[in-house]
């Protein structure tokens, strides 16, 4: 078996794209996500609503994945998922949660903290039914993160359910989270690694916000 020992020690780049300051930012921290969002959106050809969320399992392990984030507003943001997967059990048993937002094409970062809670059934099954109808089909196939016997069977599974006509029906344990935040940090790279970092904290009934050293 041949060895492998890769040096990455010369890959470098250098960040000077925008800069962020205290006095550009909005006071209101889901206001500048909504700008930075935006932003990213209109930038190019990626996937802006794409995070990293980490969850933390009961014996205290973090494990992270990459989620699709569909709504946001000043109540918080929303995804969906399977509740019996991985991350679907870590969170019924600690909804404490991070997230990550990496836009390499703008040199920005935005990490959100806070604790998830599910929506409404009603909420779900509305989003549940804007889904392609194969991706309805897909998440009644599906059981996310559990061991499968053969690709091969799931893929039949899913085949004679398409052909069956049988109208999609919303499995239980498939449904929205909302992340409700209570730490934002927003990072622009900047040239010799003293980046720009500005973070909000919500305490006493309000955000306040500082900088953070690179
Ligand atoms: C671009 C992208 C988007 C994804 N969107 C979702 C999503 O919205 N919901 C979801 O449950 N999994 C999504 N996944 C799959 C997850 O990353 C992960 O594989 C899956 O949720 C199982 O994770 P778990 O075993 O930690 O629960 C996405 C993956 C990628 C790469």
């Amino acid at each position: 078996m041949s060895e492998i020992n890769k040096n990455l020690h010369q890959e470098r780049k250098s960040y000077d794209q925008s800069t962020l300051r205290i006095h550009m930012v909005d006071n209101d921290p889901i206001k500048q996500f909504d700008q930075w969002y935006c932003e990213a959106e209109s930038f190019g050809d990626f996937e802006a609503n794409a995070m990293v969320i980490s969850t933390v399992s009961m014996d205290g392990r973090p494990s992270s994945r990459v989620v699709l984030l569909k709504e946001y507003s000043n109540e918080g943001l929303i995804f969906f998922s399977n509740y019996d997967s991985r991350k679907g059990r870590e969170i019924a048993a600690n909804n404490a949660v991070s997230v990550l937002f990496f836009y390499e094409q703008m040199q920005r970062q935005i990490r959100i903290d806070g604790r998830v809670e599910k929506i409404s059934e009603k909420a779900s099954e509305d989003y549940f039914k804007t889904r392609p109808i194969e991706s309805q089909y897909g998440a009644m196939v599906s059981q996310q993160s559990h061991p499968l016997a053969s690709k091969d069977e799931l893929e039949k599974e899913f085949q004679s359910i398409l052909n069956s006509n049988k109208k999609p029906q919303r499995p239980k344990h498939w449904g929205g989270y909302i992340l409700k935040p209570s730490y934002f940090e927003f990072w622009q790279g900047r040239p010799n690694r003293l980046h720009d970092r500005i973070y909000y904290s919500f305490e006493k009934k309000s955000w306040n916000k500082g900088i953070l050293s690179p």
